[in-house]
């Protein structure tokens, strides 16, 4: 079992998305003693973001030194994700979206011809057959439907055109809205997360 956690948030320890990626990361070891984490924190060690010089590398044929370095981080980034049964999204929301980090991460996985595919029949998503887990962490509350959530949906929509259908998302939210309201936010995301490494997830399958 090989497990790849991003890790996306600007505020390093003091972060919940992390902090709960953490839990998530021991509670799956604890049921799979033999499975192996690799952590990837674009939060931390942001990725550069794509620019003229760089976009070629991921989306045409690399040829410039420049692009061809960019191509390395992407098939870097790609290999993880090929490599892992579970991938754990921890993603917090900064202005009602995904961080920016995190979206970076996205423009160098979600690559043509090896992430997703365009045919006669429209897009085909290639990363499939893996489990996910997005942990997402906020200051607010937002129902399903909320237009003010650009988290959500965006990741759903990302996920799903790279084939990685199988997701389960874990919200800690309200997390604004009182210290008693944070304190029982955390404690429901955690028990959902430990339900989902034990039982729900059927890891050892
Ligand atoms: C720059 C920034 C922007 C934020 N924007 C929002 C927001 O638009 N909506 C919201 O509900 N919370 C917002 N928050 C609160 C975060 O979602 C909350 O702090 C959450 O814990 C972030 O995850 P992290 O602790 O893993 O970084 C923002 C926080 C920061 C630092």
């Amino acid at each position: 079992m090989n497990i790849l956690i991003v890790k996306s948030s600007a505020q390093g320890a003091a972060s919940v998305s992390n902090r709960l990626a953490d839990h998530f990361a021991a509670a799956v070891l604890a049921a799979e003693p033999a499975g192996k984490i690799v952590v990837r924190d674009v939060g931390r060690n942001p990725l550069p973001h794509l620019v003229e010089d760089t976009i070629v590398g991921i989306r045409g044929e690399a040829q410039s030194e420049t692009e061809l370095a960019t191509r390395q981080i992407s098939d870097e980034l790609l290999a993880e994700v090929q490599a892992a049964d579970l991938v754990v999204i921890a993603s917090p929301m900064y202005n009602f979206g995904i961080s920016s980090t995190l979206k970076t991460w996205f423009d160098f996985v979600l690559r043509p011809r090896i992430a997703f595919r365009y045919s006669e029949a429209g897009p085909e998503g290639l990363l499939g057959g893996r489990k996910v887990v997005v942990i997402e962490s906020r200051a607010g509350a937002y129902e399903a439907g909320n237009a003010m959530d650009g988290q959500e949906p965006h990741l759903r929509a990302m996920l799903g055109f790279a084939g990685l259908t199988d997701a389960t998302f874990v919200r800690a939210e309200g997390l604004a809205f009182g210290e008693e309201a944070a304190k029982a936010a955390l404690a429901k995301a955690e028990s959902e997360l430990t339900a989902l490494a034990t039982t729900r997830l059927k890891l050892a399958a």
